[in-house]
């Protein structure tokens, strides 16, 4: 399983990419406006997030008309060799990321919740599909259940997205709200999961590594001063 981080904070992002383990980025237009974005900064703003990180970088077209997704995804995919254009699952959406993945670029189509628009997104040419848990979780149902349903789904056929790559179609969990999310996307084979930095800095904490580190640091501090 691969771990995206799932913000379009820079400090959040440089920090995150130190640690070794981040494969990329997934951005959207609430995450931008939650760090006080303005739209005259937003393509140098993904820029420099694809010069940070190694990996895919998801950056998601505002309009909801074919030609106008298109024309969003054109652009931002000439921001950085390594952005991915994020498109909504709609009938719209699945027009744009024909066309898109058509000229070679990745489509990342985002806002999936129901196993046929995994479907129909795989068979449009899609890069990555990301089923989301927590806005599930919102509405009082299972949102792990559904995205295993995608996982399982997907996992029954070979799809490649429809550019000239023909690379493997991957199912990003996304709207993950906890460290257990992660846990239960992995064992039902999820391949990345898309975390806010707070999950991601509770993924790697452990009361028994905490205490474990103490003993190790009091019992050398003893050889030390034997
Ligand atoms: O990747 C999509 C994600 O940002 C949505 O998360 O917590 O707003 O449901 P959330």
């Amino acid at each position: 399983m691969k771990f995206f981080l799932d913000t379009a904070d820079l400090n959040e992002i440089e920090e995150a990419a130190s640690w070794g383990a981040l494969a990329g980025v997934t951005t959207n237009p609430s995450l931008y406006a939650r760090i006080g974005g303005k739209l005259a900064d937003f393509p140098g703003h993904i820029k420099r997030i694809c010069e940070i990180v190694d990996g895919p970088v998801s950056a998601e077209s505002v309009s909801t008309q074919r030609d106008d997704i298109v024309r969003d995804g054109r652009e931002l995919s000439a921001l950085a060799p390594n952005v991915v254009v994020k498109v909504p699952t709609t009938i719209e959406g699945l027009a744009a990321t024909r066309t898109l993945a058509d000229e070679g670029i990745r489509v990342n189509m985002t806002l999936c919740f129901s196993v046929p628009q995994a479907l129909l997104a795989a068979r449009a040419g899609a890069r990555y599909i990301s089923p989301f848990i927590g806005r599930y979780d919102d509405i009082s149902e299972d949102g792990l259940d559904r995205v295993g349903d995608i996982v399982t789904a997907i996992g029954n056929y070979d799809f490649t997205d429809a550019t000239a790559n023909h690379e493997k179609v991957e199912i990003i969990a996304a709207s993950v709200r906890s460290a257990n999310h992660v846990t239960q996307c992995a064992l039902m084979g999820a391949d990345i999961a898309t975390v806010p930095f707070g999950v991601l800095q509770k993924m790697v904490q452990h009361p028994l590594t905490d205490r474990g580190l103490e003993r190790f640091m009091q019992d050398w501090e003893k050889v030390q001063n034997a």
